[in-house]
């Protein structure tokens, strides 16, 4: 297993298995099945809804795969920016995956609601960021590292604008930012402001999130991913399936891979894409498959009157 060394000198494994929409009857199999074929990284976040599964999945395992040898990442929904609010939102996430620390706590949006509002639904469920500013939450989740609750503090769909002017502030550097990232959408700006200030990238959507169709700004709507023709050809040339190329790419540029499946075989099947090693002809060939295409747009906050917009949510990238 390849593994991304982050600032605090931990290794965070390159390759994990993502949880959203893993449903509560599924996840038990799913985690047991991913420990036994070699995950140690669980992606998960409280708007999931299924953190209790998941630590009540994890904890009958801890004999054979002590918590200590898992990474175990959460994430603060935009209900809980209120510094006051941050410290209780985490330790609701601590008890219901049953762990004492987290290896990764990230802010899931650059988008602030108010208290108890999963999804807006009028005007009033949101703050704006002059109310509630994204540093003041990323202060208190730094008070969550001082007290030993959280290893590493990182973001989630940030542009590298907003990251750029966190970084300003911050007593300590964010260490991952969690975007969406996979051939129709490659990020380059991202990756080329991360490396320069040491920020690892979780890549999600690693397969384009097969139940979400993409659409380019035009409207087009190109082959899904995992049956594009080109992937396909890479596949047959490595003996491989498209899913282990889309993951193989990943880690090739050095990017943490989440890929998300309840499926047993599938689960082993992308776990195995990380023994996949692209070439320089692979790579040049999906380098030009990016049509900037997003699943996950934002559109859901900047309805109701809302202060957000695609453009502010994403800084025009
Ligand atoms: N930070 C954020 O805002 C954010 C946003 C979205 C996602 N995420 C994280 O990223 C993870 C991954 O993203 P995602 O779940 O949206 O998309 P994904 O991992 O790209 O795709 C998941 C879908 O692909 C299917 N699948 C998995 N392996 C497959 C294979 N080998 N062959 C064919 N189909 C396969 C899964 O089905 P089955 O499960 O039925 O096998 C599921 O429907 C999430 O679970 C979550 O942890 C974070």
């Amino acid at each position: 297993m390849k593994y991304i060394e982050l600032p605090s000198g931990d290794h965070m494994p390159a390759l994990g298995l993502g949880t959203y929409l893993s449903t509560p009857d599924k996840i038990e199999r799913a985690i047991t099945h991913a420990l036994e074929v070699g995950y140690r990284h669980f992606d998960c976040a409280a708007i999931y809804g299924n953190e209790d599964d998941i630590g009540a999945a994890l904890s009958k395992s801890y004999e054979k795969y002590p918590r200590k040898k898992l990474w175990i990442t959460s994430k603060l929904w935009c209900d809980a920016h209120e510094p006051s609010a941050v410290l209780p939102a985490l330790q609701q996430t601590l008890a219901d995956l049953g762990v004492d620390y987290l290896d990764l706590y990230l802010m899931h949006w650059p988008i602030a609601l108010k208290p108890k509002v999963e999804l807006p639904q009028k005007q009033k469920d949101y703050f704006t960021l002059k109310e509630v500013p994204l540093i003041d939450t990323w202060h208190a989740m730094e008070e969550c590292v001082e007290r030993g609750l959280v290893r590493n503090i990182g973001v989630s769909n940030f542009s590298t604008h907003k990251l750029g002017v966190l970084i300003e502030d911050a007593n300590i550097q964010p260490a991952v930012n969690q975007i969406e990232m996979h051939p129709y959408q490659q990020q380059r700006e991202q990756v080329a402001f991360a490396t320069k200030h040491n920020i690892a990238i979780t890549a999600y959507c690693p397969l384009g999130s097969i139940g979400t169709p993409i659409s380019t700004q035009d409207g087009r709507v190109p082959p899904p991913l995992l049956k594009h023709p080109l992937i396909a050809t890479i596949a047959k040339k490595h003996g491989c399936t498209t899913a282990q190329v889309l993951i193989a790419w990943l880690l090739k540029l050095n990017i943490v891979a989440i890929p998300k499946s309840v499926t047993p075989e599938r689960i082993e099947e992308n776990f195995r894409g990380s023994e996949i090693v692209l070439d320089t002809a692979d790579m040049a060939t999906i380098a030009e498959l990016d049509i900037h295409a997003r699943i996950i747009d934002g559109k859901i906050f900047t309805l109701h009157n809302s202060p957000y917009t695609v453009e502010n949510i994403w800084d025009g990238e």
